[in-house]
Formats: C-alpha cells, sequence, structure tokens
C-alpha cells in the first residue's frame, strides 16, 4: 500500500496495465540502467545539500540570540539524513535553512548545485515550490479544503493542466493509502490521515528534496513506520533526497546519515 510506483505514474498516463510491450521495454531499460550504474554513480552521489560555516541569529528588540554557530553539513543525492538532538538545539532552524524557509545570518547553503543564500524571494520561492516538498509536524494542510484539494492547490501551483490535477491527486491519495478519503476535510480524519494527505502533497511534482520536521511525532507507531519507509523508499529509488528531524529511535537504522545538534552546534555525524 505504501509503495512509491504510483509517483512515477504521476506525469504518465491514468491507472492502467502495462501490455506485453511495455513490460519488455521496462525490462530493458531497467537492464540498460544497471550497466549505466557505475557510469552514472558518482553524478547521483553529488552533494544535494552542501552548508558551509552557517550561522543563525535572532534578534528580538535589543536582544540578540545565537541558535546555529558554524554548521558544515553535506547532504548526498537520494540519502536520507537525521537532524537530532535535544529540544531547543536547533534542528528546526537547520531544516528551515537547508528548505529555503529561513536565510542564515551567515553561510552558504547549496541545494542541487545551487547556492539559495544569493537567491531573490521570489527566485527562492520558486526554487523551493519547484524542488522541495515540506512535511510538518502539525500536518499544516488547509483546513478549508478537502484531502484531494490540499494536494490539487500544490499541483497547479506547479503548473500542472487543469484536466489533469484531480486524477492525479487521485493518485498520490492512493499511494499514501488514502484514496477513499478524497472529499473529507482534515478535521474529519485522524491524525495519521492528516499527516499522509501532507506526505502526498510534498510528493506532487517529484520534488528533489524532501525536508521533514518531526513528521512521526504525532503518529500511533503502526502509520510512523509507514511513513518513514515511505520517504526512505522515495530517497532510494527516485534519488529524492530527504532530511528529517526526529527524537525516534527506530529510525536511525534507515538512515544514511545522521547529525547531532547541542545548543546551535553540530557535535557528532555518522
Ligand atoms: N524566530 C525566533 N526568534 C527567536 N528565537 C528563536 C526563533 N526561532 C527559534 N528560536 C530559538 O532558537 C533555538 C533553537 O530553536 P529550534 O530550532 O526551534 O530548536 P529545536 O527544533 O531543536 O527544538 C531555541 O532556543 C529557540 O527558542
Ligand atoms: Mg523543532
Amino acid at each position: 500500500m505504501w509503495s512509491t510506483t504510483a509517483i512515477f505514474k504521476l506525469f504518465s498516463s491514468p491507472n492502467r496495465k502495462p501490455d506485453a510491450a511495455e513490460s519488455h521495454a521496462r525490462t530493458a531499460s531497467s537492464r540498460a540502467r544497471a550497466t549505466d550504474e557505475p557510469r552514472l554513480a558518482p553524478l547521483l552521489r553529488s552533494p544535494a545539500i552542501a552548508c558551509q560555516a552557517v550561522e543563525m541569529t535572532f534578534q528580538s528588540g535589543q536582544q540578540s540570540f545565537q541558535a546555529l554557530q558554524g554548521i558544515d553539513l553535506e547532504v548526498k543525492s537520494g540519502e536520507v539524513q537525521l537532524l537530532m538532538g535535544p529540544s531547543g538545539s536547533g534542528k528546526t532552524t537547520l531544516l528551515s535553512i537547508l528548505g529555503g524557509l529561513l536565510t542564515p545570518t551567515k553561510g552558504s547553503v547549496r541545494l542541487l548545485g545551487q547556492e539559495i543564500t544569493s537567491m531573490s524571494r521570489i527566485q527562492l520561492s520558486r526554487f523551493r515550490l519547484q524542488n522541495i516538498g515540506f512535511i510538518f509536524q502539525k500536518f499544516n494542510l488547509f483546513p478549508a479544503l478537502n484531502a484531494s484539494e490540499n494536494v490539487e492547490v500544490v499541483l497547479k501551483m506547479k503548473g500542472m493542466e487543469s484536466k489533469q490535477v484531480k486524477h492525479q491527486a487521485q493518485i498520490l491519495l492512493e499511494e499514501v493509502g488514502l484514496a477513499d478519503k478524497a472529499k473529507c476535510l482534515p478535521r474529519d480524519l485522524s491524525g495519521g490521515q492528516q499527516q499522509r494527505v501532507a506526505i502526498a502533497r510534498a510528493l506532487a511534482g517529484r520534488p528533489k528534496l524532501i525536508m521533514a520536521d518531526e513528521p512521526t511525532a504525532a503518529l500511533d507507531s503502526h502509520n510512523g513506520h509507514a511513513v518513514i519507509e515511505l520517504l526512505c523508499e522515495l530517497a532510494k529509488q527516485e534519488g529524492c533526497t530527504v532530511v528529517m528531524v526526529t527524537h525516534d529511535p527506530r529510525i536511525m537504522d534507515v538512515a544514511d546519515q545522521i547529525a547531532y545538534l547541542e545548543d546551535g552546534i553540530l557535535m557528532r555525524k555518522h
């Protein structure tokens, strides 16, 4: 139910079984992919995210507070990076900077090879829309829109043709196991179901980067695990890079890298 294959259908034709010729072509292309893999590997492993000497100081009135100090971090394409650390250590601040939601006071942030700290606000919001999917602890769904419309709104913003939008939203909702909840408002869904809508929305348009801030914090263990499986499958199968803030120790097994923050300093990476 949580496989990511339907994500591939996003920009292809509607639900139908492949015929024999297509199956053959797919097998041949996956064989070709296997042969190409060693040649492409270095490209695929180039950093999707690279930040250097990042600092963040919050100013309120006369008071200033340094939330991040000298952060250096690289995440390779297709990898799952966890950010861990105690409450108030700067995890959300760092994730927001890596997602282009917050501009650091100092330092460089390169996403997909582009320096985002020198982009204008318009360039940056366009870059975010095209390349980054966000998942938050509190779901952040539009309360007046039903599940399908919450996904549709992102597909429309990304420029998808309107006649495709409803169908693609349905595929995404199927992907997260909510095909029968398309017409439900967020208030009529459980926390786990709302988070799955938020994931469908984050995946809309196949972003290359996913930023998730404690995505399982409000979910029971079954739903929490399903969320993690989906995100990790994406990272592996589609070269989608995931940065996730979490306190959940079970997730450590599926991560490629874990960074620990303490008082705004990156203490350990492994
Ligand atoms: N907008 C802000 N203005 C002032 N201080 C902030 C702001 N955002 C975060 N902080 C402070 O920065 C520190 C790190 O916050 P945060 O990144 O949210 O931590 P975490 O996600 O690890 O719990 C905290 O001390 C927090 O109070
Ligand atoms: Mg936080």
